[in-house]
């Protein structure tokens, strides 16, 4: 089959819900040739209440095992549901790329993805690939990140020979792919995207405001110098890449760490102040690791919609041209489900998808296992 309709499932670290993005995707026909991807259509669920407050201690390490198997199952019936109330294109896929939701990434050592996949590959007649980053760590891999390959075959495109261009996924955490005319060259986080603000805005309001819209409160705010040096001080910013971080580094215990500073703030100095650190470590992430500079950066994930967010990295990196993903026909938030979905694909033709330069693995490997279903 050389063209194929996918769906590609995804659930980030913001836990802000989970999005089914429907594809098409062209094979290759020779190992020189790219594939060829479209948007279709995509669609988001929120997570119930109870399952989403379990998912967020499930990161924080703190349910029992029993709890935790409860939740695999329940996230894998939720899958489900979901495929049932999805508009009727979407049925005309015939394969799922299911990510799951990341509960644990100690690379090399351990990564766990929760969500079983056999009740949405009963539901729907599909088959489901899912656990798309062990077979990386089998070869010391990091697992991580795996939607280069999106990045570089869809994304990037046809560049021109000396072109550079980064692709930037600003989701809870921020991860960037460098690219040229010869591959992907660099690929790492440069730390917190949203999730700061996220979490500092949810508690501040009693979890009425669920994130800071078009960054709006952040813009009224003014920045508070001394405590951003401070949060600049991070260890992780001076490491050099491979590296990556989450919520274990960038979440409750960092701003916890900084409460005493933060709760006297105005809510906007503060937003402001956590926005600044999220621009000026991707800024400098740049400056220090992806020299000469990419012409242009091309962002993606929900953080793309925060225009005051792209306003202070624009105005840190004056000569890059500042893009996103819908200038290239992709919805922001339809980039990590379409990864997963090219993958699903990748897995099914059985060609390898890591990159084992930056992923850190000694070999390619077919990312994902399969789950069919007897329909
Ligand atoms: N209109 C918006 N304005 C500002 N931020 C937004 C907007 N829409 C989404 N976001 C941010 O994007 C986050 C979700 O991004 P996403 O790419 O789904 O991350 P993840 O992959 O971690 O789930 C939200 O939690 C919020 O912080
Ligand atoms: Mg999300």
């Amino acid at each position: 089959m050389r063209k194929q309709l996918v769906i590609g499932i995804m659930n980030g670290t913001s836990l802000d819900g989970i999005d089914f993005v429907l594809t098409e995707i062209h094979k290759p026909l020779s190992s020189k040739q790219k594939p060829k991807a479209k948007f279709h259509a995509e669609k988001n669920f929120s997570f119930p209440a109870e399952m989403k407050s379990q998912l967020a201690r499930a990161a924080r390490h703190e349910l029992q095992v029993k709890d935790l198997a409860r939740l695999h199952h329940d996230l894998g019936r939720f899958y489900a549901e979901c495929y049932k109330k999805l508009p009727p294109a979407f049925k005309k896929a015939k394969l799922i790329g299911l990510h799951g939701q990341t509960v644990y990434h100690e690379a090399p050592r351990a990564t766990l993805q929760i969500g079983e996949s056999s009740y949405l590959s009963t539901v729907s007649g599909k088959t489901v690939i899912s656990d798309f980053r062990s077979a990386d760590l089998s070869l010391g891999g990091q697992g991580a990140p795996i939607a280069t390959l999106f990045h570089e075959k869809i994304l990037a495109g046809n560049l021109k020979t000396k072109s550079r261009v980064a692709i930037h996924n600003l989701g809870g955490i921020s991860n960037l792919s460098l690219i040229s005319k010869k591959g992907v060259l660099l690929s790492f986080d440069t730390g917190p995207a949203n999730m700061l603000l996220d979490l500092y805005i949810q508690s501040r309001t009693h979890g009425e405001t669920a994130y800071d819209h078009s960054g709006e409160r952040a813009s009224k705010g003014k920045i508070q110098e001394p405590l951003l040096r401070q949060m600049l001080n991070h260890t992780y910013f001076k490491q050099a890449p491979p590296k990556s971080c989450g919520r274990e580094e960038f979440g409750e215990s960092f701003l916890n760490q900084f409460k005493p500073n933060l709760v006297n703030l105005d809510l906007e100095d503060a937003l402001c102040t956590l926005t600044e650190l999220t621009a000026t470590t991707i800024a400098e992430a740049y400056k220090r690791y992806a020299k000469p500079l990419p012409e242009a950066i091309i962002f993606c994930g929900g953080g793309a919609h925060n225009l005051f967010l792209l306003k202070r990295i624009q105005a840190q990196l004056p000569n890059i041209k500042i893009q996103t993903t819908l200038d290239l026909g992709w919805p922001v938030s339809s980039i990590e489900g379409a990864a997963f979905a090219l993958l699903a694909a990748y897995r099914f033709w059985e060609i390898p998808s890591n990159y084992p330069k930056t992923t850190g693995a000694k070999a390619p490997a077919l990312l994902g296992k399969i789950t069919k279903s007897i329909r």
